[in-house]
C-alpha cells in the first residue's frame, strides 16, 4: 500500500469510527441534561391521551415513582400526545433528539408509530411498547386484550340473559388494542341470543361521539327497548349513560365498560353501569419501570413471553361489578372508600356494602 492509499484508508477508519462514537456519544452526552459530566440516563414515557383518565391519574405517576425508586440517576420525559398521533411522532423524534436512553411508547396510532420505532431503534434507542402493541418493538406489556372483550361480552350476555337487542360500541381503529377487544367482545356476544342493532368504531375513544352516536341511534330504537349496551370503555360508557338518560330512560339497562375509572365505578355502585374491566395498572406501569431502568442500565430483563414475535409481559384483568367493588379496587388501594362514597353515592355505597 502506498502512503496515500494508507492515508486514505486510514481516513475511512478513523470516520467510521468517529461515526460510531458520535452515535454514542448523541445518547449520553444529551442524556446527562445536567451538563455536569455525571451519567443520568433518560427514559421517554409517551402516553397517548387524556380523556380517559387512567394516563395521567395512575400509569404516568405509578411509572415515575418506581423509576425513582429504582434509579438515583435516572430522569422520566414524559410526552402527552392528547390523541393525535403526529404530535405523538414529533415527541418521539425530538426524544430521540435529545438522547433518550429509551422509549417506554403507547401509541395513539399502532402502525403511524413503526416509524417511530425503526428511527429509535437505528439511534440505538431500545422500544418499550407500553399497553398497546408495536410490530418490531423490543419488548411489550399489556394486558390479555382479547380476554377482555370476552369478559366484557361475558358479563353483558349473562345480564341480558342473552336476549333482545343491543348497541356496540368499539374503540379506536387506530388502537391496536381496540380490535381485540372487539374480537374478544364478538366471541361471546355473537354465539348468544343478543341482536346488535347498531355497531360503531369510534374514531378516538371519545365520549361525546359516543354520547352523540347513542342518542342518534335512540331516533330509531325505543330506549326502554334496548336490552344492553356493549361500551369498549368507561369513557364511551359515561357518555352512553347520559344520552340514555337524555332519552328518558330511568332503569339504565346493563352497560359494559373498562378502565375501572372512578366514575365508573361510582355509576356502578348506583347500579347505572353494569360492569367494568379493572386493569391493576401497578402492575403494568412498575413492570415497565423495572424493564426500562434494566435497560439503560444494561441489565437483564428477566422471564418474558412470546407475543406475536416480541419479548412481552402479560397480565390479568378483572371483571368489577357491583358485588366486588371491595375486593378489588379498594383491596388494591387503586380508590379509597372515601374517593368512591361521596355525598351523592353514600347511599348507594351503603346497599352495596362498600364502607
Ligand atoms: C386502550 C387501553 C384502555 C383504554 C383505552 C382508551 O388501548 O388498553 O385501557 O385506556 O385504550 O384510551
Amino acid at each position: 500500500m502506498n502512503r496515500m492509499a494508507r492515508t486514505a484508508a486510514g481516513a475511512a477508519v478513523t470516520v467510521i469510527f468517529a461515526g460510531a462514537l458520535g452515535a454514542c456519544g448523541a445518547n449520553d452526552d444529551s442524556s446527562d441534561g445536567s451538563g455536569d459530566g455525571g451519567d443520568t440516563k433518560t427514559i421517554a414515557l409517551l402516553l397517548p391521551e387524556t380523556k380517559t383518565t387512567r394516563y395521567e391519574a395512575h400509569d404516568k405517576p405509578l411509572f415515575e415513582a418506581k423509576v425513582a425508586e429504582l434509579c438515583d440517576d435516572c430522569e422520566v420525559n414524559y410526552l402527552n400526545a392528547d390523541q393525535d398521533p403526529q404530535k405523538q411522532q414529533q415527541q418521539a423524534q425530538s426524544a430521540i433528539t435529545d438522547g433518550a436512553d429509551v422509549l417506554v411508547f403507547d401509541p395513539v396510532d399502532g402502525d403511524a408509530a413503526a416509524g417511530a420505532v425503526k428511527s429509535a431503534q437505528s439511534a440505538d434507542v431500545p422500544v418499550i411498547a407500553y399497553d398497546r402493541f408495536m410490530e418490531g418493538a423490543d419488548y411489550y406489556m399489556s394486558f390479555d386484550n382479547q380476554r377482555v372483550g370476552e369478559m366484557q361480552g361475558e358479563a353483558l350476555v349473562e345480564a341480558t340473559g342473552g336476549k333482545g337487542d343491543i348497541l356496540m360500541l368499539n374503540g379506536s381503529p387506530t388502537d391496536p388494542n381496540a380490535a381485540q377487544f372487539k374480537e374478544g367482545a364478538h366471541s361471546s356476544i355473537d354465539g348468544s341470543g343478543l341482536n346488535i342493532v347498531a355497531e360503531y368504531d369510534n374514531p378516538d375513544w371519545s365520549p361525546d361521539n359516543a354520547q352523540k352516536f347513542t342518542s342518534s341511534q335512540l331516533n330509531n330504537i325505543d330506549p326502554s327497548s334496548l336490552a344492553g349496551v356493549y361500551a369498549a370503555n368507561d369513557g364511551q360508557a359515561g357518555g352512553v349513560i347520559a344520552a340514555l338518560r337524555a332519552a328518558g330512560v330511568q332503569q339504565m339497562p346493563p352497560v359494559t365498560g373498562q378502565d375501572a375509572e372512578l366514575a365508573a365505578i361510582q355509576r356502578i355502585a348506583a347500579g347505572q353501569q353494569y360492569m367494568t374491566i379493572y386493569k391493576p395498572i401497578k402492575v403494568e406501569a412498575e413492570k415497565a419501570a423495572e424493564v426500562a431502568v434494566a435497560i439503560v442500565n444494561g441489565e437483564d430483563v428477566g422471564e418474558t413471553t412470546d407475543f406475536q414475535g416480541v419479548d412481552s409481559f402479560i397480565f390479568d384483568p378483572i371483571v368489577v361489578t357491583t358485588d366486588n367493588i371491595a375486593d378489588t379496587v379498594v383491596a388494591d388501594g387503586f380508590y379509597s372508600v372515601d374517593e368512591i362514597c361521596t355525598a351523592e353515592y353514600a347511599d348507594a355505597c351503603a346497599a352495596a356494602g362498600i364502607s
